[in-house]
């Protein structure tokens, strides 16, 4: 197994909250995924990455036909029971078990750049891609317009485990430089077809629901793991602070890129 195994482990902890108080923030990125990936009736769907499977959800509302994968399993049990005629399967984006060509668009959210190996996840989304399908992935936007990395990231580092040796440490703003997406489709044999940003602003009820819900992000997993939940809570606070709004609710305004490729 490629990152699956460490990964799976980091996102499964707290599936639940993960599934509670974050996935919706991404609904208008969904939305626009599915779009841009043409998922209509019968369309035969993976989401690789899939987390608690919101988007597949959203995908089987337009009929189509949906797999599922990835590699934490308490995110899949949530999966298992919104979806119960789908395909979930536990897995690794950097070696998928799927034969060539068994879907007819491919969809990866915020998932791709957990991968140990980006250009081999790449590689397999393609592969498993029809020719002529789809295969939509996105990423953060740049930093200075993401208010939840420039809030968070500065003082989660340091409180970061040191990634394994050779490897660059997973960070989530990995992908936002300008052509960066396109150029990972283009490098996977895949015609980019079309690229776009989507506002999606992180809310939360409250600050509570905002620690409930980030404690449960993989990143967050690994910090607990490494320098306790006391000080990864702490750069919470201070993040959540500056971003509470009168009425008790906290705010991140964020942009987040997608881009589509077709197999030739
Ligand atoms: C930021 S979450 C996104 C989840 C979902 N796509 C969403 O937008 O709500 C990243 C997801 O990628 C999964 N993941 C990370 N590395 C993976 C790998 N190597 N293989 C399969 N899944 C992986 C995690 O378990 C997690 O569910």
């Amino acid at each position: 197994m490629g990152s699956a195994a460490i990964q799976g482990r980091l996102w499964g902890a707290r599936a639940r909250d993960w599934a509670c108080y974050v996935e919706q923030v991404s609904l208008p990125l969904f939305g626009a995924v599915l779009d841009a990936a043409r998922v209509t009736s019968g369309t035969r769907l993976l989401d690789a990455g899939c987390g608690a499977g919101l988007l597949a959800l959203l995908a089987s509302l337009r009929g189509a036909q949906v797999a599922a994968l990835d590699a934490a399993p308490g995110l899949l049990a949530i999966v298992r029971q919104r979806l119960p005629g789908a395909e979930v399967r536990e897995g690794d984006l950097e070696s998928l078990p799927f034969a060539d060509a068994s879907f007819d668009a491919v969809t990866a959210v915020n998932s791709l750049f957990y991968a140990a190996d980006m250009a081999a996840a790449m590689r397999e989304l393609a592969r498993v891609t029809r020719p002529g399908g789809r295969v939509v992935v996105t990423a953060w936007g740049p930093p200075e317009r993401c208010e939840f990395l420039t809030a968070v990231m500065p003082g989660l580092g340091p409180l970061m485990p040191p990634p394994p040796p050779g490897a660059p440490p997973p960070h989530p703003g990995a992908l936002s430089e300008p052509g960066a997406l396109a150029a990972v489709l283009t490098a996977a044999g895949l015609r980019v077809v079309g690229e776009g940003e989507v506002a999606c602003p992180f809310v939360f009820a409250s600050a509570e629901t905002s620690w409930r819900g980030n404690a449960s992000a993989g990143i967050n997993q690994a910090a607990i793991a490494h320098s306790g939940e006391d000080a990864v809570r702490a750069v919470y606070a201070d993040a959540d602070r500056a971003h509470t709004r009168p009425d008790g609710s906290v705010r991140y305004e964020n942009v987040f890129l997608w881009a589509a490729g077709e197999r030739p």
